[in-house]
């Protein structure tokens, strides 16, 4: 075990150990004293193909000695330009062509700023509000925390945000259940009451995740809820990006979340599994009739990273991409996603679990005080931070989350295994969820309903 002040590093919990971790295969991690623990959420929805995979590391390997790095500014190389190929004949309607960076973070941010700079070059340059989901999250640089509904990691930082205008998430402890025709959260109408209140001429962007992440617990948008935003965006002239950083690449059962949905988003942002971890990856998807616009005029997107269109990287994604399609994977995630899925649901019988929601290998299980109500937990119980320790000490490795019910209250774990999860692997999770979860309620003295 590792923990601070030991060592040099100062890691991202300074009041807890760290377990070294020293191989991966499959599902699986193994540390330094020898214990194995059931990767349950790919890290964090990263390691999509499980870890160990000698074919993804040997064509990391390749590139690094081929080419390690040259700038975007000054070169393009195979790597990147054959994984632009293979995600635009993926991706939804128009969108075909791709810009990439390395987090999350910086794929939505630099999305915004080309959403904002289409503006201003189409000669429109009061359009430069955003409006965004809440509760979301869409990452940690200062535009993207901006655009991330999450009170606990913005209120240190609000004087240097930008204000966000907010629309509730659809389908999410709404008091309708998502079933109400006329609920304006549900449908979608309540973003073009913001649109109008706002004034139309002002907004550039609406940003949402087709399928929620860890700040919803994997919450399902309506069905018709998209197709609704994209004519709402449509009339109102607002750029409509989706965020696929947690819930593209696969894991839904769809290449990208949206697909069912049956829309096409102006932009798309991108991350995490499309490199499956083999190496720090994102990218924005635009189509040419954003991107021409850029062509015609100024000639370049104002964002420019060192990293961007890193061939390692790259190679890595390339690798990534070609091995789901070649062992059908995205096909897979629905297959046994439909498995987990049906499993988890009967954790719903346990204690103080609220809720249990996703789509194909992405889950989220919401802890309450009362499972009927969802009224939270009290927040100084840490249950979610305890219910992810205990889990760490039975082998399972899960990523919570907390502040969901309001801004600062609220209870919930993520499940992402990789594509790989054997039938079997799954009921050891669940049955290993089932052991944390009691000890969690012992240790806490929560009593069980
Ligand atoms: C939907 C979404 N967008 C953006 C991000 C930011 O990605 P990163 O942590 O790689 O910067 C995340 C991270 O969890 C995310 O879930």
């Amino acid at each position: 075990m590792h923990a601070y002040p030991h060592g040099h590093l100062f890691y991202r919990n300074l009041t807890r150990p760290f377990p070294e971790i020293v191989s991966g295969e499959g599902c699986w991690l193994t540390d330094a004293d020898g214990k194995r623990y059931l990767d349950a959420v790919g890290g964090a929805f990263v390691a999509s193909l499980g870890h160990g995979n000698a074919e993804i590391a040997e064509a990391v390997a390749a590139q690094a000695r081929r080419i390690a790095y040259v700038n975007g500014t000054a070169f393009t190389t195979a790597a990147a330009e054959e994984l632009a190929d293979e995600l635009a004949a993926t991706l939804p309607g128009d969108l075909d062509h791709l810009y990439f960076l390395s987090s999350g973070s910086e794929a939505v941010e630099a999305a915004l700023k080309l959403a904002r700079q289409y503006w201003v070059e189409r000669g429109r340059p009061a359009k430069h509000r955003i409006i965004a989901l809440t509760p979301a999250y869409h990452g940690n640089t200062l535009l993207a925390l901006s655009a991330s509904a999450r009170r606990h990691y913005q209120q240190l930082f609000g004087d240097w945000l930008v204000d966000v205008i907010r629309v509730p998430v659809p389908g999410f402890r709404c008091p309708c259940g998502g079933t109400d025709v006329s609920c304006p959260t549900c449908t979608g109408t309540a973003l073009e009451a913001a649109i109008l209140e706002a004034g139309a001429d002002t907004v550039a962007a609406f940003l949402a995740e087709p399928v929620g992440g860890s700040s919803t617990g994997a919450a399902v948008p309506p069905p018709e809820y998209f197709r609704t935003v994209r004519e709402i965006c449509d009339r109102h002239e607002v750029l409509f990006i989706a965020d696929e950083v947690l819930c593209g690449a696969g894991r839904t059962g769809t290449w990208w979340a949206i697909e069912p949905y049956g829309v096409t988003p102006d932009l798309m942002t991108i991350g995490k599994g499309i490199a499956a971890g083999y190496a720090p990856l994102s990218g924005i998807a635009a189509p040419r009739r954003i991107v021409d616009v850029l062509a015609a005029g100024t000639g370049s997107l104002v964002h420019a990273q060192t990293f961007s269109f890193h061939p390692v990287a790259c190679a890595a994604g390339l690798a990534v991409v070609r091995y789901v399609k070649a062992h059908r994977l995205v096909e897979r995630c629905a297959e046994q996603g439909r498995v987990f899925q049906s499993k988890l649901a009967g954790l719903r019988g346990l204690p103080h679990v609220a809720a249990v929601r996703g789509r194909g290998l992405l889950a989220g299980v919401e802890f309450a005080e009362d499972a009927r109500t969802g009224a939270p937990l009290p927040r100084a119980l840490k249950f979610a931070e305890t219910f992810t320790a205990q889990a760490l000490a039975a082998g399972l490795v899960v990523w919570p989350n907390v502040g969901h019910a309001d801004g600062m209250n609220g209870d919930l774990v993520m499940l992402a295994p990789p594509f790989i999860v054997s039938t079997q692997e799954i009921d050891e999770i669940v049955a290993r969820f089932g052991t944390a979860l009691e000890r969690t309620l012992s240790s806490l003295a929560v009593p069980v309903p």
